[in-house]
């Protein structure tokens, strides 16, 4: 439902101070939530004197004393209250909106209610609720306005209760709101008029296919029943009215029985029932209106007797007593509301609205009340937040304190690690000041750098293990190439590297760098004999001439740049030094060692890429050579023969492999150019 007033706070759950100041008496009352839903936990009905007569001031001294007597009584303390005013002081009206954007709704009423009311806006109170939305997309409107004075009289009765205001509720539209919680309202298809007589208004509301569609007020009720009665006897008002309640009764029909009372009263009430039957007629001719079928009697005058059957008549359809509390528990501080429920149904409509939504939520309260209001709480919110925030302060310095004594011990704690290491540092530092440099820091960056240094040369170190072989498979493929007969020794095998002039690459077997000079057929420009590792730079190496570190070699000191770069040759060739009994056999020896390889433990073969023999190599020498020689088979036989004795002697020869490694099995080695045997 659609609001008017945005700001307005929403009254439901919480408990409130309900008044219904009427004419002839006060009432307030008070809602609980038990566990079986609501209950009436109190309620006081203090009456006074409603003799209009009476003039502004006396009436609203009566009302003020009623009151404090009746809060007292139902031991209500101050709080935020619930206020009703009489359908009489409100306009009210219901319209249907054309199709408009809802926010648009909210202009429209207020237009619509300036047409109707010649005051200002800020002399008017006013809210409306959309009952309904059209098939065609607009809007049943209920809007209502007050004059803000009318409240504000209101009001002044309040002030000896020093209560705040929070709501100012339609006092019809709160009995219609109750008596469609208790389910006496709200039938599809039915046409029901509320009818509350008062003692100075009678308030119509009809409800139709359980919609809310009209209020009118009648400015008149119980009190003029009572003027009439006095003024007929000759009685004062207070007289009358006494007479009216334990004696009088609607008239019967029966002249005799009904006697003069019966004639004024009836007078009365049929000026009433003829009210109440042109405001159905007009509610007819309503859009949306329709025929009555029956009606509800609430407030002080559905007590007088034989009211019901009198209206009935009168107004020719079916009238009872509304039951105000048959669906609801009454507590123990409430049972006066028992005695005459009719007048509590407009309270208790409004202390409905405390508890849960109703159906006409319409709320007339002030915008200056309003504002007020939530300058007050906007205040009290204020003073709250600062109190909070003096409790949260209040709470953080002890805490503080203790936080801050926890880091004063961790600095001494990291002071004294600093002193342990340099004492001279932790004079030097100043809280807030930049964290000085210690003058360590310097020796450490000498130590990482030499730290670094050394590990580079382990690291030269690890390659060079790396790169160590074994030559096995070398030596074992040099055997393997002796013709089968023997008749040849080997007195030395050497490994050597063995460069080239014009590097071409190689082929390697796996995990093995390409080294200088190992390459497919360039002219031999150097050799170079010599273990593996330990080696001299040179042409395609390092050419800086240096000793390097190498196996079997002792480290000296080389910068730690060029040790990183040093490539260390690696062995690629054999020099081997022999005997043989004949030249043929150092010829066999030489062929088999081109047409033979090895395959190693990687699959790889080894081979000769070149083999370099030079006749120069020969030469005879005696047997006697051998003699310290071991010796094998026949040789001792001949150690004594003589040098020159033609095949009695040995030839000593030096071959020279340039090796090769081949994944496939290779094919023969060329011949050098002087390596003709
Ligand atoms: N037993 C009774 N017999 C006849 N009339 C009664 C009886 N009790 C109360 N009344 C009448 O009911 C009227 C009061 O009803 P009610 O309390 O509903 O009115 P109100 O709320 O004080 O006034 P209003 O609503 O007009 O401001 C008085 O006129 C009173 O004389
Ligand atoms: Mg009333």
């Amino acid at each position: 439902m659609a609001r008017m007033w945005s700001g307005l706070k929403k009254t439901a759950g919480k408990k409130r101070l309900v008044i219904d100041i009427g004419t002839s008496a006060i009432r307030v009352c008070e809602l609980a939530k038990t566990k079986s839903g609501l209950e009436i936990s109190k309620y006081v009905q203090r009456e006074y004197n409603s003799d209009p007569s009476l003039d502004e001031q006396a009436r609203n001294q009566l009302r003020t004393t009623a009151l404090t007597e009746a809060l007292k009584e139902a031991k209500i303390r101050n709080r935020k209250t619930v206020l009703g005013v009489p359908g009489q002081s409100v306009f009210t009206r219901c319209r249907t909106l054309p199709p408009v954007a809802e926010f648009k709704v909210n202009q429209i009423v207020r237009y619509e209610i300036q047409q109707q009311i010649p005051f200002g806006l800020d002399q008017i109170a006013m809210d409306y609720q959309v009952l309904n939305k059209t098939e065609q997309g607009g809007y049943d409107v209920m809007m209502a306005a007050i004059k803000v004075d009318v409240v504000e009289k209101h009001l002044d009765t309040i002030k000896a209760a020093k209560a705040s205001i929070d709501t100012v509720d339609v006092l019809p539209l709160a009995a219609y709101n109750w008596l469609l919680h208790q389910k006496q309202m709200g039938q599809q298809g039915d046409c029901v008029a509320l009818i509350d007589i008062g003692a100075s208004t009678t308030d119509i509301v009809i409800e139709r296919g359980n919609q809310f569609r009209f209020t009118r007020p009648l400015n008149m009720g119980g009190n003029d029943i009572t003027i009439a009665l006095a003024e007929a006897f000759n009685l004062d008002f207070v007289s009358a009215e006494k007479i009216k309640r334990e004696r009088a009764f609607a008239p019967t029909g029966d002249l005799q029985r009904d006697g003069k009372g019966g004639e004024i009263i009836g007078g009365v009430l049929q000026r009433l029932s003829t009210e109440i039957i042109r405001s159905f007629s007009y509610f007819r001719s309503l859009p949306g209106g329709g025929q009555v079928n029956r009606i509800l009697l609430t407030g002080g005058c559905a007590r007088m007797k034989n009211i019901v059957p009198y209206l009935s008549r009168q107004l020719g359809m079916d009238v009872q007593i509304a039951p105000v509390i048959n669906n609801i528990t009454v507590g123990a501080g409430a049972a006066a509301v028992k005695t005459a429920p009719e007048q509590a149904c407009v309270i208790l409509g409004m202390a409905l609205r405390c508890w849960e939504p109703v159906t006409i939520g319409i709320n007339l309260i002030p915008p200056r009340i309003l504002e007020t209001a939530r300058r007050k709480e906007q205040a009290l919110y204020w003073s709250l937040s600062v109190a909070a925030l003096i409790l949260i302060f209040a709470s953080l310095v002890p805490s503080a304190a203790k936080e801050n004594k926890r880091v004063k011990e961790r600095i001494d704690e990291l002071r004294a690690a600093v002193r342990a290491y340099d004492p001279e540092l932790v004079q030097r530092i100043r809280v807030g000041a930049p964290v000085p440099q210690s003058e360590l820091r310097a020796q450490l960056d000498v130590r990482k750098r030499q730290l670094q240094t050394l590990v580079g040369q382990v690291d030269t170190l690890e390659k060079a293990k790396r790169q160590r072989r074994f030559w096995l498979d070398e030596f074992a493929y040099v055997n393997e190439a002796r013709p089968p007969l023997g008749q040849i020794w080997f007195s030395s095998m050497e490994s050597c590297v063995i460069e080239e002039e014009q590097p071409q690459q190689h082929h390697q077997p796996p995990g093995m760098r390409p080294a200088a000079g190992d390459d497919d057929g360039g002219t031999l420009a150097m050799q170079r004999r010599g273990f593996p590792g330990l080696q001299y730079s040179g042409a395609g190496a390092v050419s800086t001439g240096q000793p390097v570190m190498g196996l079997g070699g002792r480290p000296g000191h080389v910068p730690e740049a060029q040790m990183n770069e040093t490539a260390i040759p690696r062995a690629n060739g054999i020099i081997v030094h022999g005997f043989a009994e004949s030249d043929e056999v150092i010829n066999e020896f030489v062929k088999g060692l081109r047409s033979s390889s090895r395959q190693m433990a990687n699959t790889w073969f080894v081979s000769a890429e070149k083999v370099i023999f030079s006749e120069g190599s020969v030469r005879r020498v005696p047997w006697s050579i051998l003699n310290d020689a071991p010796t094998e088979g026949n040789i001792g036989d001949r150690s004594t023969q003589s040098v020159g004795a033609g095949q009695d002697s040995l030839f000593t020869f030096t071959v020279e492999l340039l090796l090769r490694y081949t994944a496939e099995k290779p094919s023969p080695a060329t011949e050098t150019e002087d390596g003709t045997v």
